[in-house]
């Protein structure tokens, strides 16, 4: 028994003895990264989940993301997509005739300036800076052309801000599971904690190639699902070592707990 109690008190710092202001400030950590990431799989349903017009992410979604859809023009996409409530079925169906027939200015005058002043002005306009201004021809015109999916430009910025900010994300959130303990499965916990760096870089890589060819579309699946998976397995781990597992142990070990 004795024995017992020394082991235990010369246990080496982990997550289970902490000390409370630490476990605290990993917990609020946690949290809020959970709640970011629930966040932004919300966010992927709604952009490219939509991307084919139907909900809930597919194959077909991930394609046209990011190698485009180059059977149709980015307008018609939208307007059989996520800008398909904005208009009648009557007047969405004239605004494509028109895009089928290459667009002409004449006919836009006419036929077709009257449902997007209507419809549409009210978000695309020159105080949205992000969509397109569509009291502007040019800027309809340019949607008029065929979709080759995401641009170079786009792909650059998502892809330097991905790699800066998960890896910032699974830095702490790798840090803090490395004070677990999982007993004789050291292997597992290395793995653990260099596989969100190999799927990020996966997941990037894959978005590259899917833009040069539809074919790579399930490694995005691959590479999200395995971030995912981390993070999960690393979030549940921790948590539970924090807050679980120091009861479990002596009070002994609680009492030489480092910080407290
Ligand atoms: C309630 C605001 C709103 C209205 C009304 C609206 N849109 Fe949009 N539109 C958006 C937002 C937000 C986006 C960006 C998200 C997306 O692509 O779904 C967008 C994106 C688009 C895009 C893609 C632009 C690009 O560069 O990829 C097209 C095309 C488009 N809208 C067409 C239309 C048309 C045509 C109408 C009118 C029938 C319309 N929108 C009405 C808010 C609106």
């Amino acid at each position: 028994m004795t024995e017992l109690v020394r082991e235990k008190t010369t246990l080496p710092f982990n997550i289970s003895n902490i000390g409370t202001p630490f476990k605290l400030l990993f917990t609020g950590y946690l949290s809020a990264i959970a709640i970011g990431y629930l966040m932004a799989l919300i966010q992927i349903l709604f952009t490219h989940g939509m991307a084919d017009g139907k909900v809930g992410l597919s194959i077909e979604d991930i394609v046209y993301s990011y190698y485009g859809n180059r059977s149709g023009t980015v307008l018609e996409q939208k307007l059989n997509g996520s800008m398909k409530m904005n208009a009648s079925d009557a007047d969405r169906f004239k605004i494509i005739q028109w895009v089928r027939d290459d667009a002409p200015e004449a006919e836009f005058e006419k036929e077709i300036k009257p449902i997007i002043e209507r419809d549409c002005v009210m978000c695309h306009n020159e105080h949205a800076s992000s969509l397109p201004n569509f009291n502007d021809f040019s800027a309809i015109k340019k949607l008029t052309e065929q979709d080759h999916g995401i641009s170079y430009a786009s792909l650059t910025r998502i892809s330097h801000i991905h790699l800066f900010g998960i890896s910032f994300i699974f830095m702490f959130v790798g840090g803090i599971f490395s004070l677990t303990t999982i007993n004789h499965h050291r292997y597992i916990k290395y793995t653990a904690i260099i596989m969100p760096f190999l799927f990020l870089l996966l997941d990037i890589s894959s978005w590259w190639l899917t833009k040069l060819s539809p074919h790579f579309a399930w490694l995005v699946i691959i590479g999200g699902a395995g971030l995912g998976f981390s993070f999960a397995y690393m979030w549940s781990t921790s948590m539970y070592q924090m807050w679980f597992l120091s009861r479990k142990l002596g009070h002994s070990d609680r009492r030489n707990a480092m910080y407290r």
